[in-house]
């Protein structure tokens, strides 16, 4: 198993989801191979709520890591679970370009391209 993928698992089982019950894990890698892994953490209060891709990306940036390139998303799902909007937002903030690998707890997975599943993003050029 690739050490990525392992991370997205195993942070997976972290997750905190005591109403959805849908356990969700990622892992980030950086430029210099270090690897930052998030779980779904929810609220009583749901909108609080913050995915398990956002943790692990503001996990990363909280430890200093600056440049990215790739980001393991896990879910126990048949089809593929993909990053929310509101992630595929900050991730392009952060990240840029980031490849996005899905995968299942079946062994499936499928490999995206960040530009091609937020189109047209907004950005931090839009403000000058
Ligand atoms: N969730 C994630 O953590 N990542 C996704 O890509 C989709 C949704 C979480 C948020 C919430 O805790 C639960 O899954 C149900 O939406």
């Amino acid at each position: 198993m690739p050490p990525l993928l392992q991370a997205a698992l195993d942070a997976r089982l972290r997750a905190h989801a005591p109403f959805s019950h849908f356990l969700v894990g990622a892992a980030i890698e950086a430029e210099d191979g270090r690897i930052f892994a998030g779980c779904n953490v929810e609220n009583s209060s749901y909108g609080l709520t913050i995915c398990a891709e956002r943790t692990a990306i503001f996990r990363a940036v909280a430890e200093g890591a600056k440049r990215f390139t790739r980001i393991a998303v896990v879910a126990d799902t048949p089809k593929l679970t993909p990053p929310c909007g509101a992630c595929r937002q900050v991730l392009w903030d952060l990240c840029g370009d980031l490849e996005i690998i899905l995968f299942n707890l079946q062994g499936e997975s499928a490999s995206f391209r960040l530009k091609d599943l937020l189109p047209h993003a907004f950005d931090a050029t839009f403000l000058n």
